[in-house]
C-alpha cells in the first residue's frame, strides 16, 4: 500500500513517475508538525533497524547518527560527516512496525536517527513544502519494491561498462593514455575503459579537446581497436571566455543560472570563472545535453558527470567578503581568538578564527547557493531551495540527449551528485574517497542502501582517490570491485601511481580482475534482472533471511542477486576473515592458478582464509552460477565456455543480450542453465 501526503506547495522534483492520489488524513505512523518548518517524528522500538538513505555515511543500519541531505563536494568522508554527494531521502523502519518513507524535498533535509534521543527518529526541514510517501509492507524487500515501482526503472549501461576501467586525474596527452593501454595489454590485465579526466579538455572547457589530440576520432578508433573505450569527464561549470561557443550561446539564450538582478551568476571552479547551465530549465537542459554530441560524433560512447552539486570553489562575492575581512583583520586583529569582541577605531575587530572560518567556508558556501536562481519555465526559484536537484538534472540533460542522438543505443553515464530520479538516467560513483581501509568497508555498506533508492550502476574509486594507496589495499578494493557494476580504479593528481601494472607481481592483478570477467555473464544477468524487475542487486543479509536475527546484525557481508553472498576482506594484513552463514553455503575461492576451490560450510560462524590474490564468494544451498573462461575485455568473453559451479542438480536462469541496444525482453533473453 502506497500513500501520498502533500504539505504546502512542493516543488515538482520529478523523482516519482507514477501518479498516486494524495490522502487527506494523517499518516498511520509517527506524527507530523508543520509549525516551524516540517518535522516527522517517530518513536523507534529498541530493536528497530533503519535502512536506506542511499549514498550516506556510516552503517547499513543508519541508527545512531544524524544525516543531512545536502549534496556536498566534500572529499573527506570522515565518520563525523553528515552530507556526501547525493541526496536520497528514502528510508525503511524495520521492526515492530515496518514501513517505508520517501520525503520528496529538494532542499536541505535532516535525518536525526536516534542521535538527539536514541529512541527518536526525526526528519525535518525548513519549509513545510514537500510530498511524503509512506509504504506499508511486511518485509524491507517488499517495501523497496513498492518504492521502486513509483520512481521508474533504473538506468542500464552498455555491456562494456561492466568491464574494468582505469582512471587517473593527470592523464594529459595521447601518449599518457596509450601508456595505460599498453601497461594493461602487455601485462594481460583485463581492461575495457580508460577514463579521461579534466586535462583532455582545452583549459577545462566542456566539449572541447586540448591541442594534444590532433585527430581525436582516429585516436578513439585506435583505442577501440584494442577493445578500449575512452570515457571523458564533463563538469558542470562552463568557462567564461569570449569566443568559446558554449559560453557565448549560453549567455545569449539566457541558459545560465542568474543572480537576483538577472546577471549570470559566476562561480570559480577548475576552469576559473564559470557559469552554471540552468539544467532545471527544459530548454537549457536540451541545449546542454545536445553538446555531448561534440564527443559522441567523434566515437565516444560514455561519460562521467562531475562537480555537479554544483561545486563552487568561491564566488566573486564570497571572495570580496573574505578580502574585506582580511583587511579588517590586518588593521584590527591581533591573532587572539576572542579579539572580535573589542573595537578599534569604531570598527569591530576581526579575530584570527573568524578570518580562518571565512577563508575555510569560501568553497561550497550556503551563502553562494542563495545567490542564484533557476528558471524552470513556469517559475523562478532560488537555488538553495532545489539544491539537491542539480546533479540529477545535469545527468538527465545527457540522458535525454542520448535518447535523441541514438534512441536504440545505450550510453555509459554516471554522475557524482544525484537525487532519486537520476537513477533512470545514469549511475553514480561515490566520489572522492581516500586510500583508507575504512573506506573500503564504507563503500560496501553504501551499496545495498543505494540499490534501495534505485541506483544500480554504482561503484567507488577502487584503491582510493585521495592519499597514497598500497598494493594490498588496491587488491582488496578490487576484490570488492569485482562485484560492483561500476569497477574503476581512479586516483587523484599527486598521489602514488596506482594503475595495476605499477606494482610487483602483476599476475595477481590479472587474476583478481580476471575473476570479474569470469563472473561477468552472471553479474550482468543479475544486474539486468534487478533493473528490469525493479529489484535490488545487492541486499543486506536481513532482506533475504528476515527470520534470522543474526543476519540483521551483519554489516560487512552482502547478498548479490539470488544466488551468492560476498564477504570481502576489509582489514590490512587480514589473511582471512570471520563470516556468518545464515544457511549452508558453498565457499568458493578463485585461486590464482585459475582453479576454483569449493567447500561446503554449515550455517553458522566460520573463519575462512583468503589470500591477497584470491577472490571469495559463497553460493547459497541448492543454487548454482555460471562461470566463463578468463578474457581481457568484455567483447572477448565467450559464452561457449560457460560452466556451472555450486550445487549439482540446481538450475540458473541466465539473462543475456547484445549489450548494445535496448532490446530488454526478459522472456526472449533468458535461458535456463542446468548443473
Ligand atoms: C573531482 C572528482 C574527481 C576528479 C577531479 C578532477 O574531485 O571527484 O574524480 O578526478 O575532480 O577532475
Amino acid at each position: 500500500m502506497i500513500r501520498k501526503y502533500i504539505y504546502g506547495t512542493p516543488f515538482e522534483t520529478e523523482a516519482v513517475t507514477r501518479h498516486i492520489d494524495s490522502e487527506t488524513s494523517a499518516p498511520a505512523y509517527g506524527s507530523i508538525s508543520t509549525e516551524n518548518g516540517f518535522a516527522f517524528t517517530y518513536t523507534m522500538d529498541d530493536d528497530d533497524i533503519i535502512y536506506g538513505l542511499g549514498e550516506a555515511n556510516r552503517g547499513i543500519n543508519k541508527r545512531g547518527y544524524c544525516y543531512i541531505s545536502d549534496c556536498a563536494d566534500d572529499p573527506n568522508h570522515t565518520e563525523d560527516k553528515r552530507s556526501l554527494y547525493g541526496a536520497h531521502n528514502f528510508l525503511i523502519v524495520s521492526g515492530k512496525q515496518s514501513f517505508g518513507l520517501f520525503f520528496d524535498y529538494p532542499a536541505k533535509l535532516t535525518f536525526d536517527i536516534g542521535y538527539t534521543r536514541m529512541d527518536t527518529l526525526r526528519v525535518s526541514c525548513e519549509n513545510a513544502d514537500l510530498t511524503l510517501y509512506v509504504f506499508d509492507g511486511d518485509t524491507p524487500d517488499g517495501i523497496v519494491k513498492q518504492f521502486r515501482s513509483i520512481i521508474g526503472h533504473s538506468y542500464i549501461p552498455p555491456k562494456f561498462a561492466f568491464g574494468f576501467g582505469q582512471s587517473r586525474w593527470g592523464y594529459k596527452t595521447r601518449e599518457d593514455f596509450e601508456k595505460v593501454a599498453q601497461g594493461y595489454r602487455q601485462n594481460h590485465i583485463p581492461l575495457d575503459m580508460i577514463y579521461m579526466d579534466i586535462d583532455y579538455m582545452d583549459s577545462y572547457k566542456d566539449f572541447t579537446l586540448s591541442s594534444e589530440f590532433k585527430d581525436f576520432p582516429e585516436f578513439v578508433r585506435e583505442m577501440k581497436n584494442q577493445n578500449i573505450r575512452l570515457i571523458p569527464i564533463i563538469d558542470a561549470g562552463v568557462k567564461i571566455e569570449d569566443g568559446y561557443d558554449v559560453y557565448e550561446e549560453g549567455v545569449k539564450n539566457r541558459y545560465f543560472c542568474q543572480r537576483e538582478d538577472g546577471s549570470d551568476f559566476v562561480a570559480a571552479v577548475w576552469p576559473g570563472d564559470t557559469h552554471f547551465p540552468d539544467v532545471l530549465n527544459p530548454e537549457a537542459r536540451k541545449w546542454f545535453g545536445d553538446k555531448y554530441r561534440f564527443l559522441t560524433e567523434q566515437g565516444i560512447e560514455g561519460f562521467w558527470n562531475d562537480m555537479n552539486e554544483p561545486a563552487i570553489f568561491y564566488s566573486p562575492e564570497g571572495l570580496e567578503e573574505a578580502k574585506e575581512m582580511a583587511r579588517r583583520f590586518s588593521e584590527t586583529g591581533t591573532g587572539r581568538w576572542d579579539e572580535s569582541t573589542s573595537e578599534t577605531d569604531g570598527e569591530e575587530a576581526v579575530g584570527l578564527w573568524q578570518l580562518n572560518d571565512k577563508l575555510g567556508s569560501l568553497a561550497n558556501s550556503a551563502e553562494d547557493y542563495r545567490r542564484f536562481y533557476h528558471n524552470t519555465g513556469s517559475q523562478r526559484i532560488r537555488h538553495d531551495k532545489v539544491h539537491n536537484l542539480y546533479g540529477f538534472n545535469m545527468t538527465r540533460a545527457a540522458g535525454e540527449a542520448f535518447d535523441r542522438i541514438d534512441p536504440d543505443r545505450r550510453f555509459l553515464m554516471f554522475s557524482r551528485s544525484s537525487y532519486i530520479g537520476m537513477h533512470r538516467y545514469g549511475g553514480i560513483w561515490t566520489g572522492d574517497n581516500q586510500s583508507w581501509w575504512s573506506h573500503l568497508l564504507l563503500n560496501l555498506k553504501m551499496l545495498p542502501s543505494l540499490n534501495m533508492c534505485g541506483f544500480l550502476y554504482i561503484g567507488a574509486d577502487l584503491g582510493g582517490f585521495g592519499s597514497d594507496t598500497t598494493r594490498d589495499l588496491l587488491l582488496r578494493f578490487l576484490a570488492l570491485g569485482v562485484f560492483t557494476p561500476l569497477m574503476r580504479n581512479h586516483a587523484a593528481l599527486g598521489t602514488r601511481e596506482q594503475e595495476c601494472y605499477q606494482f610487483e607481481n602483476t599476475e595477481d592483478f590479472r587474476h583478481v580482475i580476471g575473476v570479474r570477467y569470469r563472473l561477468l555473464p552472471y553479474l550482468y544477468s543479475e544486474y539486468m534482472k534487478a533493473a528490469l524487475n525493479d529489484d535490488m542487486y545487492f541486499r543486506p543479509l536481513a532482506f533475504v533471511y528476515p527470520e534470522d536475527e543474526m543476519a540483521s546484525r551483519i554489516e560487512d557481508q552482502l547478498m548479490l542477486g539470488s544466488e551468492i553472498m560476498i564477504a570481502p576482506v576489509c582489514e590490512q594484513n587480514g589473511k582471512g576473515r570471520y563470516v556468518y552463514l545464515p544457511e549452508e553455503m558453498k565457499f568458493i575461492k578463485f585461486l590464482p592458478d585459475g582453479t576454483i576451490y569449493e567447500e561446503v560450510l554449515e550455517k553458522g560462524v566460520h573463519y575462512v582464509d583468503i589470500a591477497l590474490n584470491e577472490v571469495p564468494l559463497f553460493i547459497r544451498a541448492g543454487r548454482c552460477i555460471p562461470v566463463a573462461d578468463a578474457a581481457e575485455c568484455v567483447d572477448e568473453i565467450s559464452m561457449d565456455t560457460l560452466r556451472m559451479i555450486g550445487y549439482k542438480g540446481a538450475e540458473y536462469v541466465l539473462y543475456d543480450d547484445d549489450g548494445v541496444h535496448k532490446d530488454y525482453d526478459l522472456a526472449k533473453n533468458c535461458r535456463t542453465l542446468k548443473f
